[in-house]
């Protein structure tokens, strides 16, 4: 059957208390409606019709997605009222899903068992048993237990709030149908608003069966409203990171302090300790450790490698058998070849370090390109920027460059040329020579200390 599904995220959000409208807020370092759009994606062929109200621009400005369709719902009328919105432009013959742009953890699966009722003509509710159901939906159940209808907490009579039963928002139902009913929704309620589950009662009295689908994992219903929510459904969805990076083979040395807010693709063997925050695209090779308090940003990483402790590796290409930090920043169009070495306090960036190469100690190496087999001493400084421009360094093959020494670019130091300790060099340093600049050592015979006056 031809599915059309529709996500509510026109309301507020008052309670995060925030100039970003509440379905932009991320989770897992993706905006809430996006984990939305996507579980709608999984399912083949299925318009998506997403009803904005508050922030409407900058909601719609955030996905650029041609598939999605946009609604705008200039008043929050009520659930009821946004669904309204959106029926004119879906055909009766097709089945209908209600998703909530708040709601980022509903599986695939839930929602596919709640359209197989649809799909047969049938209207399906998403329900679930809360030990506090308070600010919930009430299912009302008949004397022979079929669902009779919905009354929401606020207009709820004493005994009603005592059910346990709750709506969790989600609803199938066929389009012709549901535009009946969404039709003949009047506001007569405690809070004024067109409620979208007024149609399970109008269901009934029109003689269609009403089905429950009860969700056994209660985090998949939750919503976000407030920043306490939000922050309880991170930890909640990087614990399904977690689990899911755990069953492809990757150690977590406690996987409740990982973060991954984007991919990771893992080889064999990987071991990651803790606090690590993996943003964006990530590959690790077979056998790489990733140290405590790692970040590591849309980068990919080859087999055997180590990044030690609290180092932050962003937008880079590392090769095999290379180790990183502790103490180390990558930053973004930086390769580092197969065995190469990036020790404590060293920084790179927009910079190509050849196989088996080390830089091992307080270095700042920007817009340079090393070779294979250098060895760059403790405190190099490549002098790339004058203020203006930015200018490359090139190192060749099998180069040493002495401690504490400033390459001002643009300056090629050629292959197997030696750079003296101390030196600052402003012209091109030919192959296999030792270049130095560094005022003679001097030494006055006799000198002395000055020594205090007494007074
Ligand atoms: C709704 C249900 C309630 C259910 C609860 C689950 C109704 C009347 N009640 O109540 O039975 O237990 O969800 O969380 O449906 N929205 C719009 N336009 C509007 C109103 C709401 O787009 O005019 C969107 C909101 O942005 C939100 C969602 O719909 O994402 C739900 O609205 P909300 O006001 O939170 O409904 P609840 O009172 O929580
Ligand atoms: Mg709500």
């Amino acid at each position: 059957m031809n599915l059309s599904i529709i996500i509510l995220a026109a309301g507020q959000g008052t309670r995060m208390r925030s100039g970003l409208p509440k379905v932009l807020h991320p989770l897992g370092g993706r905006p809430l409606l996006g984990h939305v759009i996507d579980t709608a994606r999984g399912f083949d062929g299925a318009e998506l019709h997403v009803v904005i109200g508050h922030g409407a621009e900058r909601v719609r400005s955030a996905f650029p997605d041609p598939d999605v369709h946009w609604v705008i719902q200039d008043q929050q009328l009520g659930t009821g009222h946004a669904v309204a919105q959106v029926l004119p432009g879906i055909a009766d013959d097709r089945a209908i899903v209600v998703m909530y742009g708040d709601v980022p953890l509903i599986r695939h699966a839930t929602l596919d068992a709640l359209l197989a009722y649809a799909a047969r003509g049938d209207i399906a509710l998403l329900t679930a048993e809360l030990d506090q159901p308070t600010g919930y939906g009430r299912i009302v159940r008949d004397n022979d237990g079929h669902i009779a209808g919905i009354v929401e907490e606020k207009d709820a009579s004493d005994a009603q709030r005592l059910i346990c039963e709750i709506n969790t928002g989600f609803m199938a139902a066929p389009a012709g149908r549901l535009r009946g009913w969404v039709a003949a929704l009047d506001n007569d309620n405690a809070q004024g608003e067109f409620y979208l589950t007024d149609v399970i009662a109008l269901a009934v009295a029109d003689g269609v069966t009403v089905s429950a689908v009860s969700t056994q994992d209660p985090h998949e219903i939750l919503g976000v409203n407030d920043r306490l929510q939000l922050a309880g459904l991170e930890r909640r969805y990087q614990h399904r990171q977690a689990e899911s990076c755990m069953q492809a083979g990757v150690t977590l040395i406690d996987p409740a302090r990982f973060d991954l807010r984007g991919s990771l693709q893992a080889g064999h063997d990987v071991v990651i300790d803790v606090n690590a925050v993996l943003e964006g695209d990530v590959v690790l090779g077979d056998r790489t450790t990733i140290g405590p308090n790692v970040v590591l940003r849309d980068t990919s990483i080859g087999d055997d490698v180590a990044v030690l402790a609290n180092c932050v590796i962003e937008e880079a290409i590392i090769g095999s058998g290379v180790r990183i930090g502790p103490f180390a920043r990558i930053r973004p169009e930086t390769r580092l070849a197969d065995h190469s070495h990036v020790g404590n306090f060293v920084e790179i960036k927009k910079s190509d370090v050849g196989e088996g190469s080390k830089i091992n100690h307080l270095s700042y190496i920007g817009d340079t390109s090393v070779g294979h087999g250098v060895n760059i001493g403790a405190g190099t400084i490549t002098c790339n920027y004058d203020g203006a421009s930015k200018h490359r360094t090139v190192i060749g093959n099998d180069v040493f460059i002495g401690s504490d020494t400033q390459l001002v670019a643009p300056v090629e130091v050629k292959d197997g040329a030696t750079i003296g300790a101390g030196s600052t060099i402003t012209r091109d340093a030919p192959a296999g020579e030792l270049t130095l600049s560094r005022a003679p050592q001097q030494t006055r015979k006799g000198w002395q200390r000055p020594v205090k006056k007494q007074p």
